[in-house]
């Protein structure tokens, strides 16, 4: 078999897991605001159970709603009356084959005042990060009771039928933070030396293990290397490893690497432009200096990395997070030596975006079903070979096209390019987007194996559509990017980012971006990598308006590299050709501002073909064309994807 070590059998503690992987913990907002589990989240994590997984270490799970509270729906085991969901959560996921650990967590000085009504606790007085709020040292007696809660959630979890506890000692919170001389200044028992920064977590490993006995499984996350440098304080591989040695010396089960803090998340959860493995040598550090068994995040986006991972020794179990985000079913499908059937995470950040910055809960660019699996089942072969058209292959159209052929319709795709792919043929095309590409290959492939009847190079017409006969249409035809109606706009030297990304266009010397969303910015990475002068343009009062702060730092830390000229606040007037040069006028203000640049690229937005969709309603009636994706409303790959399911989930001809 392709995949044999993934497929091994496991053992942590004096449990036998049916595979080597593993679901790590991530929050995803699903639980009822009294931190009950959901049948939202019940189901969500059944299907990953379902999909073949080993072993699901459950989202972090407060253990006091009193000082820790760190999202509005948050799940939580701190009561008794928290069990009973729980139970229903365990025994979901055990119906599958797979067991289940809760992620035991208190957020410490991450925890947000607008929730709980108080100021955080912590070891001293550090905000999580510069700016934030300051919390107040815990007193003694506040140590020992926020060690009893710990332990009383693991006696609580235990009675939910979890297979064992994990302490969520990474990422800076609680237990992090008593770890870390960068947040505890302590000069008691609890802080300065290494023992004192350890007395925490050992308390509570003592509190459990006193209750619980050795055979219920306890697993610790740490992060094995805070990889924040030049922050005196945080913590290195080296301090990682002696943290892992001491907590093996207190017997616990497993542990579990991750990596980064409060100061760097992109080292836990790294954006697309990290290279698979990139980290792998913290993992395996741990593997080499302790023999409990080691689990490990690796960004693994396919199961051929994750075999290697496990073949080259550098951890005993794979934890696969947003891959099984993005698609539940990816351990089945490797098992069933089917990988190229695994949709791919593109390493979007879209999942954690909605969670740190929106305060919505998790969805998933590329798996719009993902936390809706309690109310979009299956629709079942309903569609009897019934004609369908949809007039695009971008991924609105190719999602459309897909969801509506696995309930049997028979569909026609008309595409007027020679490839599928739309809008994602642009987006693979700046460096380190290769995700992309492998995403339009996963749903093209998709639309073959269903039969989908593709039609490249031919555009949909009211015409030619009418001799299918459809009951539905569906128009993806995507949208077109603006170009503003401004003096010497059509100037020679100035054209679309998008033409520049797809080769259309070649800018020559030095090149103004006008617009840094983010396809400005793509275009401006290209540049930047080609070695180009850059000016950055923007109207808004910074760069890069709207997008994560953990995509754009990274994006940044590229294009910087280059030191691009930037204006912010500038609006563009008018463009004029002057010689061989381009003189760019600008408002800044009230001021005047003129800038020259040997060729311009416009990242001003898109905006949807409203004709387009029109003419089919013409010949078809309002009530049976579908406008999905970019055809209805401009957006991102996430907007367009889901767009094109819920039309076709929705579908009734
Ligand atoms: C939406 C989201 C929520 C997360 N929440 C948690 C959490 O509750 N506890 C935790 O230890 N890590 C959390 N993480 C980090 C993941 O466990 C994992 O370390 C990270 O996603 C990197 O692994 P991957 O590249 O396989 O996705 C979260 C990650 C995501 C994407
Ligand atoms: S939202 Fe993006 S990063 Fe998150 S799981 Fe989905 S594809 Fe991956």
């Amino acid at each position: 078999m392709t995949f044999e070590r993934m497929f091994e059998k496991g053992r942590i503690g004096g449990l036998t897991i049916r595979n080597r992987t593993v679901m790590p913990p991530m929050g995803t907002d699903f639980a009822n605001h009294d931190g009950t589990a959901s049948m939202r989240l019940i189901r969500y994590y059944e299907e990953r159970a379902k999909g073949g997984v080993g072993l699901v270490i459950n989202e972090y799970t407060g253990v006091d709603e009193t000082t820790s509270v760190p999202t509005n729906y948050n799940l939580r085991i701190s009561q008794d009356w928290h069990i009973a969901s729980c139970e229903q959560l365990t025994e979901a996921v055990h119906r599958h084959g797979a067991l289940i650990f809760a992620q035991l967590h208190h957020g410490g000085s991450t925890s947000k005042p607008a929730l709980t009504g108080r100021q955080s606790i912590s070891a001293s007085d550090v905000p999580a990060v510069p700016g934030a709020p300051a919390p107040r040292p815990m007193t003694v007696g506040e140590i020992s009771a926020i060690v009893r809660k710990f332990t009383e959630a693991a006696i609580r979890c235990k009675k939910a039928g979890y297979d064992g506890v994990e302490l969520h000692g990474a990422h800076s919170y609680l237990i992090g933070q008593f770890f870390s001389p960068y947040y505890n200044k302590r000069t008691d028992e609890y802080g300065g030396s290494f023992e004192g920064r350890m007395r925490f977590i050992d308390e509570i490993i003592d509190g459990i293990r006193a209750e619980l006995g050795t055979s219920f499984p306890l697993s610790v996350r740490i992060c094995g290397d805070e990889m924040t440098p030049g922050v005196p304080g945080t913590l290195g591989l080296a301090d990682g490893l002696a943290i892992g040695r001491h907590l093996q010396d207190k017997g616990i089960d497993a542990i579990n690497i991750s990596n980064g803090s409060a100061l760097n998340g992109s080292a836990n959860c790294d954006p697309y432009s990290c290279r698979p493995g990139w980290k792998k040598h913290v993992a395996r550090a741990f593997k080499e200096a302790l023999f409990i068994p080691v689990i490990a995040t690796n960004t693994i986006k396919d199961p051929y990395f994750a075999e290697s991972l496990l073949k080259e020794g550098v951890c005993d179990f794979v934890a696969l997070g947003r891959s099984l985000i993005a698609d539940p079913d990816f351990v089945r499908k490797a098992l069933e030596g089917k990988p190229e059937e695994i949709r791919p995470c593109i390493g979007c950040m879209y999942c954690r975006e909605r969670l740190l910055v929106h305060g919505n809960s998790v969805s998933c660019a590329v798996n719009p079903r993902m936390g809706r699996e309690y109310i979009l089942k299956s629709r079942g072969r309903d569609g009897d070979l019934r004609p369908v058209v949809v007039a695009g292959g971008g991924p609105a159209g190719m999602e459309c096209a897909r969801v509506l052929a696995e309930r049997g319709f028979r569909v026609t795709l008309y595409e007027k390019g020679p490839a599928l792919g739309g809008a994602l043929n642009i987006a693979d095309k700046p460096p380190r987007k290769e995700l992309i590409t492998k995403l339009t290959d996963y749903m093209a492939d998709a639309l073959d194996k269903l039969g989908v009847n593709v039609r490249l190079n031919t555009e949909a017409t009211p015409e030619t559509v009418r001799r299918l006969s459809p009951l539905g249409v569906f128009v993806a035809c995507g949208a077109s990017p603006v170009v503003p109606n401004l003096p010497g706009i059509r100037s020679e030297g100035v054209f679309t980012a998008e033409d520049f990304i797809m080769g259309k266009a070649k800018p020559a010397g030095r090149t103004a971006v006008i617009g840094t969303g983010l396809t400005g910015l793509e275009a401006a990475d290209m540049l930047t990598e080609m070695g180009r002068e850059l000016i950055l343009v923007e109207m808004m009062d910074r760069v890069g308006p709207g997008l994560f702060a953990v995509v754009l730092d990274d994006i940044m830390g590229r294009i910087n590299r280059g030191n691009p000229a930037i204006l912010t606040s500038h609006r563009l007037v008018s463009i004029k050709r002057a010689g061989s040069s381009l003189k760019i006028m600008l408002k800044h203000g009230d001021s005047d501002v003129s800038l020259e640049a040997d060729s311009v690229a416009l990242a001003l937005g898109v905006s949807p073909d409203a004709a387009a969709v029109e003419k089919f309603e013409r010949e078809f009636g309002a009530h049976r064309v579908f406008a999905v994706g970019n055809a209805s409303r401009s957006g991102r790959i996430a907007e367009a994807i889901r767009s094109g399911f819920e039309r076709a989930f929705a579908f009734e001809p």
